[in-house]
């Protein structure tokens, strides 16, 4: 069968673009299905690192045909960005780069009510990355939304302007000004050269493409754990980041979907609030911290480091049916003498339980580890999969038995050429 999607198993960041970069050359096909500028895909070879946002991450591979599915809220301003940044590096990004028509648009108001609603939320701020994907998705659920195929419409001006006044008696509520005078003629420029770009009904060049026995891969953004229904609600994004949003994302029916690559990094992060029941607040996170460089991609924020997580990581493969895992990020923990592992959680009852429970219970769990000893080895030398440290090599196989799934892929670093490829 022909799509593979890949997905993350945490709450985003594990590595999801590099991966899709070192596989893309065995694809026709690289296709985003939902989230937005929120993302920060970073693609690191020939000593020089790329951070994608809205641009599918098989950009940099001439023969793949980049797909920004229907699923996706696009911000043309931050795109018209990417879109220049890739050009004065060399890459040709448009001529193979295809824009639903059905994506919704981001516009400046929207970015003004992410601001405004975070701030009013208070102490139960979700720590957006502020990009407008929240209030953008709210418009599209709501059948408000301006989709990317309106900006071809006579009448697009004026649907803008009836959406911005919306927006304006959104943010009186709240006693606040959108404030977006400053930034109306950049979108407006930016949604002219997106209206130059090759604007399509993506559901049938993919679905064509299909037919002509082509290959794609579905890129996830964000991670499982912040999937609007099955993540950490209401401290996740808008999307649906688990692999049934590649079906309502690009508009591909499940019986073309074969493998499902799980992303997990060899630890756990997360940016922004909400529960991480094996968040460490101590010199361990921090060493963490420093070691994996963990500061957002897109916002720059220092992420929440922990060890990793067996039963938020059950969970995810359970809802996506991860067939493959690709385990990132483990040259970071070279550097400990041993490595814990959460098995299970214990409730404030003292009972265990595997199962990631509700929010209210979840902030109520301590985790119960294992130790395992750590691998103590650089791996920047390790070049074959055949020569892991033997402690590395243990303690992937103790993941593999705990979660039923084989892990594939071994990265110990940030270049494409840094990637084990395990039998
Ligand atoms: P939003 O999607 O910008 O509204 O953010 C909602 C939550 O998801 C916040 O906790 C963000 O930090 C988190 N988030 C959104 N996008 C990403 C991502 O690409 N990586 C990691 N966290 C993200």
């Amino acid at each position: 069968m022909p799509v593979d999607v890949l997905v993350g198993l945490q709450w985003g960041d594990e590595g999801k673009g590099k991966i899709v970069d070192v596989l893309a050359p065995t694809y026709d096909v690289v296709a985003r299905f939902q989230g937005g500028p929120n993302a920060g895909h970073t693609l690191t070879f020939n000593g020089t690192k790329h951070v994608l946002h809205q641009v599918p991450s098989g950009i940099f591979h001439p023969h793949i045909i980049n797909v920004v599915g229907n699923g996706v809220v696009l911000d043309p301003v931050v795109f018209r960005e990417e879109l220049r940044k890739l050009t004065a590096r060399g890459v040709d990004a448009t001529a193979n780069l295809y824009i639903s028509k059905k994506a919704q648009l981001i516009l400046p108001s929207h970015r003004a009510l992410d601001r405004i609603w975070e701030e009013a939320r208070g102490g139960g701020r979700i720590g957006s990355t502020l990009k407008g994907i929240g209030p953008t998705y709210q418009d599209k659920i709501g059948r408000t939304g301006l989709r990317v195929g309106d900006i071809l419409r006579a009448d697009f001006k004026q649907r803008y302007q009836e959406t911005v006044e919306r927006h304006r008696q959104l943010a009186a509520f709240h006693q606040r000004e959108l404030g977006i005078e400053a930034d109306e003629a950049a979108f407006f420029e930016a949604v002219e050269e997106l209206s130059q770009l090759q604007l399509t009904d993506t559901e049938y060049l993919l679905n064509n493409l299909l037919s002509q026995g082509k290959r794609i891969l579905a890129e996830g953004a964000q991670g499982s754990l912040l999937d609007i229904d099955f993540g950490t609600y209401p401290f996740v994004t808008s999307s649906s980041t688990v692999v049934a949003g590649a079906c309502t994302g690009l508009g591909i029916a499940p019986r073309y979907i074969e493998k499902v690559y799980g992303i997990s990094k060899a630890y756990c992060t997360r940016v922004g609030s909400g529960p991480f029941p094996t968040e460490l607040l101590d010199e361990v996170g921090e060493k963490i911290r420093q070691a994996g460089r963990e500061f957002g991609s897109t916002t720059g924020r220092p992420r929440r480091c922990g060890w990793i997580d067996l039963p938020a990581l059950r969970y995810a493969i359970m809802l996506n049916g991860v067939t493959e895992i690709h385990l990132m990020k483990a040259d970071v923990l070279s550097d400990f003498d041993e490595i814990q592992v959460c098995t299970h959680y214990k409730r404030g009852d003292g009972t265990l339980t595997e199962q990631l429970p509700d929010l209210a219970e979840l902030q109520e769990l301590t985790p119960e580890y294992t130790a395992l000893p750590g691998w103590r080895t650089n791996l920047d030398e390790v070049s074959d999969a055949n020569a892991l440290p033997s402690q590395l090599a243990k303690y992937v196989q103790y993941l593999e038995e705990q979660l039923n799934v084989p892990v594939t892929i071994v990265s110990v670093g940030p270049d494409r050429t840094s990637t084990l490829h395990l039998n």
